[in-house]
């Protein structure tokens, strides 16, 4: 009787060692469903941007919880890619490339963030986490208030201070050639 116990303790814990490696189903092809949600992109313009919003104030406590570890805060300098101050570094011999002073587009970082970070659980968060930790970043740089809301609507309007500084590198590329969407 006591053995049999034993025995149908183990099957149990067989089963929901199978269970458990069912559910992560490394090594099975993926599906359309998983490629679609990793084959997703916003584009500069915010076309594909998803429902959802934030703020700066709901997004201080999430950066703070999910990104400080890796890249401090706006006072102090992390391990990893500073995302704060360099305004108007950029072009001079002390050039600190952050989200605010260098990259052109507010839609992207929201792009990447919400596709490459936290760095160890990426599209970890909700859109809306990810709306307002992108607000959070936007407006510790100077670039949105602090009670502005962040959605679809709004994040394509928001102007980055460095956009006008780019250039295309392949002015002359045929349009056959150039990037599909
Ligand atoms: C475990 C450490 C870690 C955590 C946590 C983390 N990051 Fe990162 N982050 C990195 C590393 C490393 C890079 C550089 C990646 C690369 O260059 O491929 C990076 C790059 C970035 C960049 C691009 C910087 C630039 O100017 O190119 C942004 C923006 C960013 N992270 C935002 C965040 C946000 C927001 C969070 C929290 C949701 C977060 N990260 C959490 C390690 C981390």
């Amino acid at each position: 009787m006591f053995l049999r116990k034993i025995l149908m303790a183990s099957l149990l814990l067989c089963g929901a060692t199978i269970t458990v490696a069912q559910e992560s189903r490394f090594g099975t092809p993926a599906t359309q469903a998983d490629i679609d949600k990793r084959f997703w992109s916003t584009f500069p313009d915010g076309e594909n941007l998803p429902d959802g919003q934030g703020t700066a104030m709901l997004g201080k406590p999430l950066f703070e919880e999910q990104c400080t570890i890796c890249h401090g805060t706006p006072e102090a300098r992390g391990e990893n890619d500073v995302l704060f101050g360099g305004h108007g570094t950029i072009g001079t011999d002390k050039a600190l490339a952050t989200v605010g002073s260098y990259w052109p587009y507010a839609t992207t970082v929201f792009n990447y963030i919400r596709k490459a970070m936290p760095y160890t659980a990426p599209m970890s968060m909700t859109n809306s986490e990810y709306y307002s930790i992108t607000a959070y970043l936007l407006y510790e740089n100077g670039i949105i208030g602090e009670g502005d809301v962040i959605n679809k609507e709004t994040l394509p309007d928001v102007k980055m201070p460095n956009a006008g500084n780019f250039i295309m590198a392949y002015p002359e590329v045929p349009e056959e050639y150039s990037i599909q969407k």
